[in-house]
């Protein structure tokens, strides 16, 4: 392929709206350019990258024994509305109607979708099990677009939904994709750690996401390098121990406390520990207030409390709302004489003994506050945040935590779909019975990114050989040397029978092609220049390395192939 035939329209600057490294290079190197707030089209050279990344998810998930089918982007209402999630799905699904008024969406997930595939195509054990899979569009109209492809509106992912007859099938399918990811995330050359994840308020099935660790990660990880229990912190838990004091309980009390609010002013005030306060949130849950109560040293994790409340939508309580819910200003809540309100409490409450917190009136605190005599809660359950430095719970070292970006999720839904949308298969019996699912993840582009996020320089994209929009990339240095350029073709003509190479024929300066060189990062360098002309040597450099060699034409080739053979087969290894 000639650069002048190609569109690689490259940027000398930094774009203004672009805030990480990923997006700014996509950007410089003429990979992607933006549409409008989320939406992304990729321009050849990208869309090249891009397929490949498509391409290695096809032939794994292919060897899993997954089915590639493509159904409609559009999914009808009405299969949302069978599971209830036409109402709980919130404003990131884009709804509108057709020209007879019937109501669609913009599909953001394919659940309901396949669920109504496998309703009206299987009927039989002998249909099972079956994974069906689609690389497909997706449009999330997600609150805050940012990082370019990292988190769009519009993307391309791969996503697949098993069908079993029974969870041990169900086991079986969620391993086989397991390892599919390791290997198409391996073969991408990206480094990625399987982490446990939320598994939202439906509870109990297993779930775990794919991260790339990285400082721009959106999600962040705590890690025990002792025994090797990875979580996002939505869902870790901690080792704590909750000692049991044999200290009588006292007389409750109120205690003056002008213009003290915040943990830190009430531990200097009643020149005691953190951990002796019960600090009382108030949240909207779904709309309706709910009060979490957790250790004053401790955080609330949001995730898990919104389970726990078992809620769609979760936010802190406004000024106004914690005013009506506890009669008193914000700072000044406690869990005692709260009426009509849920109270969720965190594990760390019931052990309490003599605690102290808010009255629920200005300036005034309770102290010798105990749970169970003094205020009761609808639900005791594990919301609180986990932290580096806290105890793993496996083997109780100190965690570390990192930020990662998350690229891909396998998750085991369990009956919620085939119950709701009632999917029937006749066993061997010929008894009725549910197919129990899964459902498996990954964003093509955003993993795309993330191989830039992680492998790139200050002057450019280092694009691994298996995702390169090209393998070779041949630079006469100058066009109008006939020598050179008729070694760059002839050279150009034996390689890509074998390699994708792209020729730099452009009648440039040497120092703008070697900045694109560097900028579009492609993995192999072949300079034809000044020491062709005097001996007959072809320059040959890696993008990720500083060392040249000089060739002859037949060494060349042989050195070009080892490159290649080593790289790619480095993908494949275990
Ligand atoms: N807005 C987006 N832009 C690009 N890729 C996305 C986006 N949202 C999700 N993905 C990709 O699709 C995969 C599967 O989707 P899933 O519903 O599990 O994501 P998610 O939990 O909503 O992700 P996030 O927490 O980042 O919003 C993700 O692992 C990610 O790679
Ligand atoms: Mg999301
Ligand atoms: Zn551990």
């Amino acid at each position: 392929m000639l650069y002048s035939k190609m569109l690689i329209p490259t940027l000398r600057e930094d774009p203004k709206d672009a805030e990480i490294d990923s997006h700014k290079l996509m950007l410089r190197a003429g990979l992607i350019r933006k549409s409008a707030a989320g939406l992304y089209s990729y321009l050849p050279l990208g869309f090249r990258a891009l397929l490949k990344v498509t391409q290695i998810v096809r032939e794994e998930m292919n060897s899993a024994g997954a089915l590639e089918i493509l159904p409609p982007f559009v999914t009808p209402a009405e299969l949302w509305k069978e599971t209830g999630r036409y109402d709980t799905m919130g404003k990131e699904m884009l709804r509108f109607k057709d020209r007879h008024d019937n109501e669609m969406v913009l599909g953001p997930t394919h659940e309901e979708a396949f669920t109504n595939i496998v309703r009206e195509t299987v009927h039989s054990y002998r249909d099972l099990p079956v994974n069906l899979y689609q690389i497909n569009t997706k449009f999330r109209d997600e609150i805050r677009p940012r990082y370019g492809v990292m988190r769009c509106r519009e993307f391309i992912m791969k996503d697949a939904y098993s069908f079993d007859t029974d969870e041990a099938g169900l086991e079986a399918n969620y391993q086989a994709m397991r390892t599919a990811y390791r290997k198409i995330f391996k073969r991408c050359g990206l480094e990625v750690d399987p982490v446990l994840a939320d598994t939202g308020s439906m509870g109990g099935s297993a779930s775990e996401e794919f991260m790339v660790p990285s400082q721009v990660g959106e999600e962040l990880i705590v890690k025990c390098h002792e025994c090797g229990y990875v979580a996002n912190t939505e869902r870790a838990v901690a080792h704590r121990e909750y000692s049991v004091s044999g200290d009588p309980l006292l007389a409750i009390a109120e205690k003056e406390t002008p213009a003290v609010k915040t943990i830190e002013e009430l531990t200097a005030f009643f020149s005691t520990t953190p951990d002796k306060f019960i600090k009382t949130l108030v949240y909207l849950a779904d709309g309706a207030p709910v009060v979490a109560l957790i250790r004053g040293d401790m955080e609330v994790n949001e995730v898990k409390l919104k389970n726990a409340a078992g809620a769609v939508e979760l936010q802190l309580a406004g000024e106004e709302k914690v005013r009506e819910v506890t009669g008193a200003p914000v700072g000044f809540a406690g869990p005692v004489g709260l009426k009509n309100v849920r109270i969720i409490a965190d594990i760390s409450i019931p052990p309490l003994v003599n605690a102290i917190t808010g009255a629920n009136k200005k300036d005034l605190h309770l102290v010798n506050v105990n749970p169970g005599r003094d205020f009761k809660w609808e639900k005791a359950a594990d919301i609180q945040s986990v932290q580096a430095g806290d105890l793993c719970p496996e083997c109780k070292r100190p965690l570390n935590a990192y930020h990662g970006i998350e690229v891909g999720h396998i998750f085991k839904l369990g009956y919620k779909y085939t119950d709701a949308m009632n999917v029937i298969f006749l066993d061997k019996d010929g008894k009725e019975q549910k197919p129990i699912m899964g459902c498996y993840g990954i964003g093509v582009g955003r993993t795309m990114a993330s191989v830039i996020e992680q492998s790139h320089d200050e002057f450019g994209i280092i694009w691994p050989m298996s995702i390169a929009p090209f393998h070779i990339l041949i630079v006469p240095v100058n066009v109008m040397d006939a020598a050179q350029m008729e070694a760059a073709e002839k050279l150009h003509k034996s390689l890509s029978s074998r390699y994708e190479v792209l020729m730099d024929d452009r009648d440039e300066r040497a120092g703008v092609k070697f900045n694109d060189a560097d900028l579009i990062g492609i993995p192999i360098r072949i300079t034809v220049g000044k020491s062709f002309a005097a001996e007959g040597k072809f320059e040959l450099k890696l993008r990720n390395s500083k060392e040249k060699e000089f060739l002859g034409e037949a060494e060349l080739i042989k050195r070009v192939g080892e490159i290649y053979e080593n790289e790619m087969a480095g993908f494949n290894r275990d």
